[in-house]
């Protein structure tokens, strides 16, 4: 059984992963306005993934004996200045979200609850992956800066991304 902080510390983070993956839809969007559809493939599956994050936290809430409280969704942003800024965005996301995973963790090890601090290992995992590739495709964006071929170039490479494996062993468990 999880204390009633903890509890409601895992909704706080659960209602977190559903608004990322809202974000990521939305910059998929912007990215088909734009006819980079690469880019908009690669955003859709970063939702998708984002979507499965937060249903691993839903089902461990459930099965812990704690309640699962839906909030309210933010209204994600719809509109970004460039491609780049929407990548500087996803890194700066995936910062704030990796600073909650580690609040989230301290808590769990403050509190002794073990199975809420394993359970969160694979995020503190998963965000180290996370940070990871959204600064390899920004540091890309740089390299090529204002050519349009690179641009292509890039789009092309984003949208041969597949579903990680890890993921889809994950949505299994
Ligand atoms: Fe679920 Fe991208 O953090």
């Amino acid at each position: 059984m999880i204390s009633k902080k903890m509890e409601q510390a895992l909704n706080q983070q659960l209602n977190r992963e559903l608004f990322s993956s809202y974000l990521y839809l939305s910059m998929a969007t912007y990215f088909e306005s734009k006819n980079l559809i690469g880019m908009s493939k690669w955003m859709r599956l970063q939702a998708e993934e984002e979507h499965i994050h937060s249903m691993k936290l839903l089902d461990f809430i459930q099965k812990i004996g704690g309640r699962v409280i839906l909030e309210q969704i933010d209204k994600p942003q719809i509109d970004w200045d460039s491609p780049l800024k929407v990548f500087q965005e996803t890194l700066e996301h995936e910062e704030f979200i990796t600073k909650h995973i580690n609040e989230l963790t301290d808590l769990a090890i403050e509190e002794r609850d073990h199975s809420t601090r394993t359970f969160l290992q694979w995020y503190v995992d998963e965000q180290v992956e996370e940070e990871a590739v959204a600064n390899e495709i920004v540091q890309k964006f740089n390299l090529i800066g204002d050519s349009k071929s690179g641009l292509y170039m890039l789009d092309q490479e984003l949208g041969a991304r597949i579903p990680s494996p890890n993921t889809q062993t994950k949505q299994n468990n």
